[in-house]
Parts: C-alpha cells; sequence; structure tokens
C-alpha cells in the first residue's frame, strides 16, 4: 500500500499530497513560520504559484500537475462526462500563473496528454497517480544531478549559489542544492555562500533554512556581495537552477544570475547549472525568446515589509534574466551533462 507523506515542515515537504488534499508548505513565511496551507481547487493552486506559495521551476510544475487532479474531480463531480471540455479552463488557468519556468507547462501538457488517453469513468485515480509519477521523477532526477554535478567537482572548494534551488524548489532534494548535498556528503565542497537574492530573498530566508536544517554549513552574503568573495580566489564553482533552458543553452534564472557568471568567468570560477531536463525548452531558440517575469514594484521599493523607496518613486522588478550559454561551463541534467553547451549537444541530449 502506498504511504503518504505526513505533513511534517520541512524542506522535502514543499508540495504534500495529503489525505485527499494538497498541501503547500507556505514559502512566503519561511523560516519564521513554517505553516501549511490546504488546497482544493485549481484556482486555488494558480493563485498559490502566483503569489509564491510555491515557486521554484520544478515545485511550480509539480503542484500545477496535483491541481489538475483537484480540477479532475470538481468537474466529473459537477458535469459528469462533460468534465474533460470543462477543465480546459482550469488548465489555462493554471498556464497563467507565472510565466517564465517551462515546467509549469511541462507538466500541464504531460497531465493533458494523460486526460486525452482516458476512458469513461472517475478520471482522478489516472491523474493523480500521474501527478505523484511527476512527483516522484522529479526527485529521483535530482539524486542523479547531485551525483552528476559532485563529480565535475574535482578539488575540495567554496561555492557559491543564488535563489533557491534546493528541495523548497522542486519534489525533494534539490537541483543545484542536490549538488551541493551530494557534493558536501563526499568531501568536494567545503562550504556555500548563498546570495540573499534581493528583492524575494529566496537566498536569506529558503536556501540558508533549508541548507541549516541539513547541517551544511552556509553563510549568506549580500549580492553584490559575490566579486569580492571571488576574487579572494576560495571559489571553484557557481552552482545555480534554472527556469528555463533555450535550445542554444541560454539559461533563465532567477535575477542576479547574469552578473554572477559574468563574475564567474573574469576570476576563472567555473559556472554549473543543474535543472531536469523538463527545464529545456527547445521550443525557444535563445534566451531572448523566454519571456521574463516583471512582479510588482513594491517588492523592491520596500524590504521586509517596510516601504524603503520614496513616494512617487518607481521600480523595474524582473525577476529573472538570461546567461549566455557561452558563459555556462557545464549543464547538469538527470539524463547526463552538457560540457559548454551548444545547440547540438544540447539536441543530442534531447534525443538521447
Ligand atoms: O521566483 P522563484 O523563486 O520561483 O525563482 C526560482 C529560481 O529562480 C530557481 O533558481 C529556479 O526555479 C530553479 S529551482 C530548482
Amino acid at each position: 500500500m502506498e504511504t503518504e507523506p505526513r505533513l511534517i515542515a520541512s524542506p522535502d515537504h514543499a508540495v504534500v499530497w495529503h489525505q485527499d488534499r494538497l498541501y503547500l508548505l507556505d514559502q512566503r513565511h519561511l523560516p519564521a513560520r513554517t505553516d501549511f496551507l490546504a488546497l482544493e481547487s485549481a484556482a486555488a493552486t494558480a493563485e498559490a504559484i502566483r503569489a509564491m506559495v510555491v515557486r521554484g521551476a520544478p515545485a511550480i510544475g509539480i503542484a500545477a500537475a496535483y491541481g489538475v487532479v483537484l480540477a479532475a474531480r470538481a468537474r466529473y463531480a459537477e458535469q459528469g462526462a462533460g468534465w474533460r471540455t470543462a477543465i480546459e479552463a482550469d488548465l489555462a488557468q493554471l498556464a497563467a500563473a507565472r510565466p517564465t519556468a517551462i515546467n509549469l507547462f511541462w507538466a500541464l501538457e504531460r497531465m493533458g496528454q494523460r486526460i486525452a488517453t482516458l476512458d469513461e469513468g472517475d478520471p482522478e485515480p489516472a491523474l493523480l497517480a500521474e501527478a505523484r509519477a511527476i512527483h516522484d521523477e522529479d526527485r529521483a532526477g535530482n539524486r542523479r544531478m547531485g551525483e552528476l554535478g559532485a563529480e565535475l567537482i574535482e578539488t575540495p572548494t567554496e561555492v557559491i549559489t543564488h535563489c533557491n534551488a534546493g528541495a523548497l524548489a522542486t519534489g525533494g532534494y534539490g537541483t543545484a542544492l542536490g549538488v551541493v548535498r551530494a557534493g558536501f556528503a563526499v568531501g568536494r565542497i567545503r562550504h556555500v555562500y548563498a546570495d540573499e537574492t534581493r528583492p524575494w530573498m529566496q537566498g536569506t530566508r529558503l536556501t540558508a533554512w533549508e541548507l541549516a536544517e541539513s547541517d551544511i554549513p552556509v553563510t549568506l552574503q549580500a549580492d553584490h556581495a559575490a566579486a569580492s568573495l571571488m576574487a579572494t580566489g576560495c571559489i571553484g564553482w557557481v552552482i545555480v537552477g534554472s527556469d528555463r533552458i533555450a535550445a542554444n543553452g541560454d539559461v533563465a534564472n532567477k535575477i542576479g544570475t547574469y552578473g554572477l557568471a559574468v563574475l564567474a568567468r573574469y576570476h576563472g570560477v567555473r559556472f554549473m547549472v543543474a535543472a531536469p531536463t523538463s527545464t529545456i525548452d527547445l521550443a525557444v531558440a535563445s534566451g531572448a525568446e523566454i519571456p521574463i517575469e516583471e512582479r510588482d514594484p513594491d517588492e523592491v521599493l520596500a524590504c521586509g515589509g517596510t516601504r524603503l523607496g520614496p513616494a512617487g518613486v518607481n521600480a523595474r522588478n524582473p525577476v529573472f534574466d538570461v546567461t549566455p550559454a557561452a558563459l555556462v561551463d557545464a549543464i547538469v541534467t538527470e539524463k547526463g551533462v552538457v560540457m559548454a553547451p551548444t545547440r547540438e549537444k544540447i539536441a543530442a541530449l534531447m534525443a538521447a
């Protein structure tokens, strides 16, 4: 019999299906509060993704997949055989929640394909099995990426990470932080510097909490402290996740990643992106085509809920940027590693 994960607040429980309901560890409140939000509809799931109760590309996709299960339950109860048409509106609502992370659209596409195969009758068991499979595969893929990424680190070193690409951002274990976990376990990573990641503070609030919970030594730094740290020579690698990788290997990730990659190249620090193949979007030729989400300027104008910017002054708040493939030393996926990514190498990986 399948056992359900229990509602215990931990980085590995960002998304939990428990007793027929979807629970999200509310990342807006971490680490001060560890509460779960219970969701019973696709609309509530879409709003939770938009509001960043759950965030991080793979975790958004997994939450949306469970959101489709909730939608199917409601539409089947309301409409019987008409559920298949009615659920289209729910899929569209989930897809509109955030624009950059391709994993959201990838998961919805996969759930849509499963819907297309279903016969008459209650769709919930089959769709729940598909959502659980997406979740389980993500966790397993992260373990594999951890091993592959850690193998690239030849000499024990210290690393910088940006944003949160950890268990909290995935089905568990993490992508970039999966590499950190695996690298720390075998002695190749000695210490992690986590950028605070203005303006939403994923580094301060999430990565620092997640690594501290795992007893991995972590030091926070202001985003703009990375250059002087690299100049000391103690950093061997920058390790980050991604929200979408274009067909040519350009990498969209949290705003500030591009700057880190430029700094890394100047200082001879290597730059690793860890992301599942569900993050690779062969439909976009280059990073220029990746939609970059702009969020509320108030996120920049305020800090910790206190407005700091003067009245009447606006702020720009693009929350992702694109790192050109030429600045990336390695893309680590569950299917294998691409060194110095090019369009041809990415195509070969995806075809394998
Ligand atoms: O705005 P967020 O917090 O959803 O942004 C998350 C990131 O940029 C992560 O680095 C990315 O999604 C990879 S998560 C494994």
